[in-house]
């Protein structure tokens, strides 16, 4: 969500979405990685770019964010284009209200990090860059 830092910082925290992509693209190009940031608050874009990723990208890092706890569409998107793909959220989902609890997306994925704030986006980059994940996911 473009409000991040803004939006509950109690919660999500103060650093802002630009901040996220600098922190996550140093540590990936210490890694000898690059990355691309791509944010979208409608569920059909994602979707598409998700679709997009085959050829493009060797890993997926994604903040489904609300979408997590509905959306079929995205688990599908995931589960159809076979990149290694880890779910990331800023807070623990499941410390949290009940319906944040269940995942749709989370199972499509090789993993989910939440409750380490923007330090989740950068494991998933170490995981994707570094550690090898089950081929099919
Ligand atoms: C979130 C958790 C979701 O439940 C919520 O709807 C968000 C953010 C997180 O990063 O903690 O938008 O994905």
């Amino acid at each position: 969500m473009r409000l991040l830092g803004k939006r509950e910082p109690d919660v999500y925290g103060t650093e802002t979405l630009e901040e996220v992509e600098t922190r996550v693209g140093e540590t990936a190009a210490s890694l000898g990685a690059a990355v691309e940031f791509f944010q979208s608050n409608h569920e059909g874009d994602i979707v598409d770019k998700i679709g997009d990723a085959i050829g493009e990208y060797d890993g997926i890092v994604i903040n489904p964010a609300a979408f997590t706890h509905t959306s079929v569409a995205i688990r599908d998107a995931v589960a159809a284009v076979d990149i290694p793909t880890i779910e990331v959220h800023l807070s623990n989902i499941h410390s949290r209200e009940e319906f944040r609890k269940s995942s749709v997306t989370a199972p499509a994925c090789v993993g989910q990090i939440c409750g380490f704030g923007i330090l989740g986006y950068e494991m998933a980059v170490r995981v994707l860059a570094k550690e090898r994940v089950p081929a099919g996911k």
